[in-house]
C-alpha cells in the first residue's frame, strides 16, 4: 500500500488552514458572503454531449467529431448544447520518464503530433473550438480508473507497466490539469472516483499484481467507512489547480463521486456539478432512482448543480419506441436544473428523439437564469408535482405519473403559490398549446409514465416578495446541521448490473437524509410548529447556517420560527438569528418543542447576503433537532 488514508487526511488539514474554508472555529458564525462555488462557467447547468452512454470505452475521434457535427448541423448547438465531452477510454498510458499522459492515437489519430509518445489533444480541441463548441476531458481522482476497476474486458484499457497504467490524477493533479487545460485547451473536466474506491489491497487484480493498492477512501456502501475529509481534499486540489491554470475562469469542474463521501454537504463548495447517485442505465426504475437522488433543491445554485447523471434519451426504455418515457426523462431533468448532456449516437438519431432533445421551451426551463431547481409541491407513490420558479415570475410545473395506470390529477393554484381567486394560464411545453384559464384548480389527465409540463402564469399568492422555498437557487445551506450522514431511505435500492440477485444490491449512496429542504422538513414531513402547519418554509436541522442571496433587491425578511413537531430531540432549546451582511439583525428567544412559533422580521434594505442561523443548546445534535423557518420570505416593502 503506497499511501495511507492518514497521509491524505493530513492534506485535508493543510488545505483547510490555507483555504480558510474550514478555519472558522464556529461554523455558525456569519461570514457575510455567499460561499458556494461561483467560479467556472456554470452560471447555468452545462449542456452538451458525452461519449459514455453512447459508446462506453469504444470511443473514437471520428465518433466524437461526427456527434459534434450533428450537434451543429441539427441546430442543437444553437440551442445551447456546446460541451463535447470525451469520457473513459481515451488514454494509452502515463509516460514514466516524466509523468506526461499519452493519448491512444489509434482511436484519436490527430493526437499523434510527434510519434506515438509525444501526443497532444490540441488538434482535436482546435477542431471542436473551430465548430464553435467547447471540449471536455475525463479523469479519475485516484491513480487508476473506472473501466480498469469494473470493465476488465472493455476495449481501450490503459496499457503498459503497472506504473504506466496509472492514468488518474492521483499524485499528478497539477501536471495533468496544466496539460489538459493549459496545453491541450480543454474547457471541461469530469473527475471520477473509482481509483479511490476499488483498488484496496483485497482487490483480486491488486493481489495479482496488476494494479498497485491504494487504501480506499470511499466505501460506496458504508458512509462510516468513507474518509470524507480526505475525499474532499483531493477534489479541492483539482479545484485549486483548475483555478490556477485557467485565470480566465473558462472551465467547468464536474465531480463524479456518485453521491458518496457526503458530497451533498461539500461538493457545492468545490465543483460546478456533482453526481447524486450511481450510474443511470436506460431503464425506467433506474432513471427514477437517479431522479429521486437529486430531490435536493437547496443544494443547487447558479455555479453548482445537482447532477443526476447524463441523459439516456435514445436508449432502452427511452428509445424512439418509448417516447412518453423519453419525454418524461428529459422534462424531469429540465425541472431539476440538471446538466443536459446527451448520451446518444447522434449520427443517425430518429427525428422524434431530436425533437425531444431540442425542445426549446424545456431547454429554457432548465437554463432559466434564476437557477431555481424544482421543489416538490405534491408527492405520492405514483404522482408527483414539481414546481420551478422562473426568473420572469412564471412557474414551470411538471405533473409526473411514475406508475403504469392512467390517472386524473387535480392541480391547484396553491401548488403554484398562486392566488386561488385569480386566473391561471397553462402553456403546454410539449405541444405549445395554451389551455383555457382556470382559477382555484383544474383537472388533468395523465397517461402511464407521462409527464405534463407547463409554463404557468398567475397572480402570486405573496404579491410583495418571494418565499425562500420559491428561490432555492438563492439559498445555500452553508452548514446544514447534519452530524451523522445517512443515506436517503426514500431512494430505491438497485440491483448491481454485475451481481444480479447474487449480490446484496446497491443501497443509495447519497447521504442526503436530514439535509435542508424547501417546503418540507429534512425528513420530508410537512412543516409544523406546535400543531400549526406551514404550507411553505425551509426545513433544516438545528446548528445550521443558511446563506441567502438578497442582492440588495428586498427590504424585509420575515418568518415564523420554531422547533418542528417532527423533531427527534424534544428537549433542545433553539435560538434563531438573522444576519445581514454579517451583522445581527434580529434574534428569537430560545424556543423548544411544543412552543408556539415566534415571528421574526428584519429590515434588509441594502443587504446583499442574509444569513439564517438556528443554534441549538445541544451542539451535538445526536438526536437531531428539527427546526422550521415557516413562511420564510424576502419582501419588497
Ligand atoms: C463511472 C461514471 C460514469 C462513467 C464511467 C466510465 O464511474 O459514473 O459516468 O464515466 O465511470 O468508466
Amino acid at each position: 500500500m503506497r499511501v495511507s488514508a492518514g497521509l491524505v487526511g493530513g492534506v485535508a488539514i493543510l488545505l483547510g488552514c490555507s483555504g480558510g474554508a474550514y478555519a472558522a472555529d464556529d461554523p455558525l458564525a456569519p461570514t457575510g458572503r455567499w460561499t458556494a462555488v461561483t467560479t467556472g462557467q456554470a452560471a447555468k447547468p452545462p449542456m452538451g454531449w458525452n461519449s459514455w452512454n453512447a459508446f462506453h470505452t469504444d470511443v473514437t475521434e471520428a465518433k466524437v467529431l461526427d456527434s459534434a457535427k450533428a450537434i451543429v448541423d441539427s441546430g442543437l448547438a444553437a440551442k445551447g448544447y456546446r460541451y463535447i465531452n470525451i469520457d473513459d477510454g481515451w488514454w494509452l498510458k502515463r509516460r514514466t520518464s516524466d509523468g506526461r499522459m499519452v493519448v491512444r492515437t489509434s482511436i484519436f489519430p490527430s493526437a499523434a503530433v510527434g510519434g506515438a509518445e509525444q501526443t497532444s489533444f490540441k488538434p482535436f480541441t482546435d477542431r471542436i473550438h473551430a465548430m464553435g463548441l467547447k471540449a471536455g476531458i475525463y479523469s479519475d481522482i485516484g491513480a487508476n480508473n473506472c473501466s480498469q476497476a469494473f470493465a476488465p474486458n472493455a476495449p481501450n484499457l490503459p496499457e503498459g507497466t503497472v506504473a504506466e497504467r496509472e492514468v488518474g490524477l492521483y499524485g499528478h493533479t497539477d501536471q495533468d490539469i496544466k496539460l489538459y487545460f493549459g496545453d491541450w485547451a480543454f474547457d471541461y473536466i469530469k473527475v471520477d472516483a473509482c481509483g479511490i474506491r476499488a483498488f484496496g489491497p483485497d482487490n483480486e487484480r491488486v493481489k495479482a499484481g496488476q494494479y498497485r493498492a491504494l487504501a480506499p477512501l470511499i466505501d460506496i456502501k458504508e458512509i462510516r467507512r468513507t474518509d470524507i475529509p480526505a475525499v474532499r481534499a483531493l477534489y479541492q486540489q483539482v479545484a485549486d489547480a483548475l483555478r490556477r491554470t485557467n485565470p480566465d475562469g473558462d472551465y467547468i469542474f464536474s465531480i463524479c463521486a456518485w453521491g458518496s463521501a457526503d458530497v451533498r454537504a461539500w461538493a457545492k463548495d468545490v465543483g460546478n456539478l456533482s453526481r447524486t447517485s450511481d450510474d443511470i442505465t436506460p431503464s425506467w426504475t433506474r432513471m427514477l432512482a437517479n431522479f429521486d437522488s437529486a430531490n435536493r433543491a437547496l443544494y443547487a445554485h447558479p455555479g453548482s448543480w445537482n447532477d443526476p447523471d447524463m441523459l439516456f434519451v435514445g436508449h432502452g426504455d427511452f428509445d424512439e419506441h418509448h417516447l412518453t418515457e423519453a419525454k418524461s426523462h428529459f422534462a424531469l431533468w429540465a425541472m431539476l436544473s440538471a446538466p443536459l448532456l446527451i448520451g446518444y449516437d447522434l449520427r443517425n438519431a430518429p427525428q422524434p428523439l431530436m425533437d425531444i432533445l431540442g425542445n426549446s421551451d424545456l431547454i429554457a426551463v432548465d437554463q432559466d437564469p434564476a437557477g431555481n431547481q424544482a421543489v416538490l409541491a405534491y408527492d405520492t407513490d405514483d404522482v408527483q408535482i414539481l414546481v420551478k420558479t422562473l426568473s420572469n415570475g412564471h412557474k414551470a410545473v411538471a405533473i409526473f405519473n411514475r406508475g403504469l395506470a392512467p390517472t386524473d390529477v387535480t392541480l391547484t393554484a396553491g401548488h403554484l403559490k398562486f392566488a386561488a381567486t385569480a386566473p391561471v394560464t397553462l402553456k403546454d411545453l410539449w405541444t405549445g398549446a395554451t389551455l383555457p384559464a382556470f382559477s382555484g384548480e383544474t383537472k388533468l389527465h395523465l397517461d402511464p409514465r407521462q409527464t405534463l409540463v407547463f409554463d404557468a402564469a398567475g397572480a402570486r399568492a405573496l404579491p410583495n416578495g418571494l418565499y425562500l422555498a420559491e428561490m432555492p437557487g438563492r439559498v445555500n445551506p452553508a452548514v446544514d446541521g447534519v452530524v451523522i450522514p445517512q443515506p436517503d431511505p426514500t431512494i430505491h435500492r438497485m440491483i448491481t448490473p454485475w451481481g444480479g440477485t447474487t449480490d446484496d444490491g446497491e443501497p443509495p449512496a447519497y447521504t442526503g437524509w436530514g439535509g435542508a429542504q424547501a417546503d418540507a422538513t429534512p425528513y420530508r414531513q410537512t412543516l409544523r410548529v406546535d400543531g400549526k402547519t406551514y404550507g411553505t418554509g425551509l426545513g433544516v436541522l438545528a446548528n445550521s447556517r443558511l446563506e441567502v442571496r438578497a442582492d440588495r433587491q428586498f427590504r424585509r425578511f420575515t418568518a415564523e420560527v420554531g422547533v418542528d413537531d417532527s423533531t427527534f430531540d424534544a428537549d433542545d432549546a433553539v435560538t434563531f438569528s438573522v444576519y445581514g451582511d454579517g451583522k445581527l439583525l434580529t434574534t428569537s428567544k430560545p424556543t423548544r418543542f411544543g412552543q408556539t412559533a415566534q415571528t421574526l422580521s428584519a429590515n434588509i434594505s441594502g443587504v446583499k447576503t442574509v444569513e439564517l442561523v438556528a443554534r441549538g443548546a445541544s451542539a451535538k445534535n445526536k438526536a437531531p433537532t428539527v427546526v422550521t423557518w415557516g413562511n420564510a420570505a424576502l419582501l419588497t416593502d
